[in-house]
């Protein structure tokens, strides 16, 4: 078998040039591994890891994990050396559910799909998605009035939901909205690390397993019915649906399977992440009046009130630094999961074949030796002498490599879109603790809702 060595140059059968040591780490219990201290305190956990070096080891029960903390080592897993990860196997934790998506899918399939979909993230395409960003987000607050006390995660994650459906589907789901949101509800369920059942295999018929099923089977069904109505319609439709629907590859369509799969995986991507983006944006942005005031006055500046056009998002510098700095504090694809193919040699140990491989972003964007005060908001730390500084993926909110977002484009188009929108017309007083705790599940989201005032402005 091939074999990396620490330039990342394959040597064939070379095992000698491999390190014989695998990377040190925190001792666990037989059997239970490392899971104890990882769920009761993750973020304690990484800090303790971190005192072994930037390649640990660690284990839960029956998977052997290393940590990356170091952004040259993450960019080798993600870029260099991408080809000799496979992403994790999430079979483990939520059955065949999405497997067959963007996603999740591995090698032929995977690049026939990332092709199809390719279409419908064009800077120009995206563009055409820029009107409906800006007005769900004028309705969501004309729905709104002075005194409200709002749950912000909820309140954004229907609206993600509903600029996603309607730009990638041409679908206008509000009255389907539950099915989506019990689902995405039940994939961060399943994959909460908040206890060793976490741990169990899906086939296990526990109550969490039972209603993951349920939540699947429900949301399988309206998307095939979703998929059968497109099938079935002479309408022209110019979105990523279509696109997936067209997708020839040796004069075959894409199966059943992986279009219900994609459109589920796009579904869960897009509007969790972006939802909870905003979600901490706006928890930060009420705590800091300084940062408020900076933003009130761009939008004077360049907005004049008005909603802002794609035209004018370029111009809104500043609100672009405090979507920064908030995914560096928040990033809510806080973990990133590979499976190590073969093996390799990572910072000077080697990284058996099988090895679940993660690369914590909410560790590597809090570490002193990139950042200076590295808890603090401060959204002018980003200006572009910082930046060129800065190595490479000691951020990376969106991942990189040949698996990073497809959706960044729209999503940054979408966070510049909304906030201004939404900040422009009311303030945020919180109600809810202005330090939320989280739950480290698929997402890093709060553990309860955000609960804050509005203030017509
Ligand atoms: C703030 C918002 C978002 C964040 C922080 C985020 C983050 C990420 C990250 C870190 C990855 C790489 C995962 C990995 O390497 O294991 C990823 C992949 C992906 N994201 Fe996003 N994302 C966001 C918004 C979106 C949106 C809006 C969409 C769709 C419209 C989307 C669709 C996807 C898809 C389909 C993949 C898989 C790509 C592939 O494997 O080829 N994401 N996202």
């Amino acid at each position: 078998m091939a074999r990396r060595t620490a330039n990342g140059r394959e040597a064939d059968g070379a095992d000698a040039e491999l390190p014989s040591e695998t990377p040190p780490g925190p001792d666990g219990l037989p059997v239970l591994g490392n899971v104890r201290d990882l769920v009761a305190d993750p973020r304690g956990f990484y800090e303790e890891m971190s005192e072994y070096g930037d390649v640990v080891s660690y284990s839960v029960p029956r998977m052997d994990f290393c940590t990356v903390l170091h952004p040259e080592l993450v960019e080798r897993v993600l870029v260099t050396d991408n080809d000799a990860f496979e992403k994790f196997g999430f079979e483990d934790l939520g059955g065949d559910f999405m497997s067959e998506g963007l996603l999740l899918a591995e090698g032929e399939q995977w690049q026939r799909q990332r092709l199809a979909a390719q279409e419908a993230f064009t800077p120009e395409r995206i563009r055409t998605y820029g009107e409906a960003m800006g007005r769900y987000a004028e309705e969501m607050v004309d729905g709104w009035t002075d005194g409200d006390v709002v749950e912000l995660d909820r309140a954004f994650s229907r609206l993600t939901l509903r600029i996603l459906s309607r730009s990638l589907f041409d679908l206008e789901l509000a009255a389907d909205a539950e099915v989506v949101t019990e689902m995405a509800a039940a994939i961060n369920d399943r994959g909460d690390l908040d206890g060793v059942s976490t741990f169990v295999p899906m086939w296990v018929p526990t109550p969490r397993n039972r209603r993951f099923r349920r939540a699947a089977s429900t949301f399988e069904e309206f998307v095939d019915d979703l998929v059968a109505e497109r099938r079935g319609s002479t309408d022209a439709y110019d979105d990523l649906l279509a696109s997936l629907m067209a997708a020839r590859e040796d004069g075959g369509d894409l199966s059943e399977a992986e279009l219900r799969d994609s459109m589920a995986t796009f579904l869960f991507a897009g509007h969790e992440t972006t939802s909870l983006a905003l979600t901490y944006l706006v928890l930060l942005v009420a705590q800091h009046d300084d940062v408020r005031d900076c933003l009130d006055e761009e939008y004077a500046t360049v907005l004049g009130g008005r909603r802002p056009a794609v035209e004018d998002l370029p111009d809104l510098e500043y609100t672009g630094r405090v979507v920064d700095e908030t995914l560096r504090l928040y990033p809510p694809a806080y973990i990133l999961f590979r499976t190590a193919r073969e093996d390799v040699e990572l910072g000077g140990y080697r990284i058996p074949a099988g090895t679940n491989v993660t690369l914590p972003q909410f560790f590597v964007h809090t570490d002193e030796r990139w950042y200076d005060d590295p808890g603090t908001f401060d959204p002018d730390r980003w200006t572009d002498g910082f930046e060129d500084s800065l190595p490479e993926y000691a951020y990376f909110p969106f991942g990189g490599g040949p698996r990073h977002c497809i959706g960044m484009r729209f999503a940054m188009q979408e966070l510049k879109t909304v906030v201004p929108t939404v900040l422009q017309r009311v303030e945020f007083e919180l109600v809810s603790d202005p330090d939320p705790e989280l739950d480290m599940a698929i997402t890093l989201r709060p553990s309860d809702p955000v609960r804050a005032t509005v203030r017509e402005r």
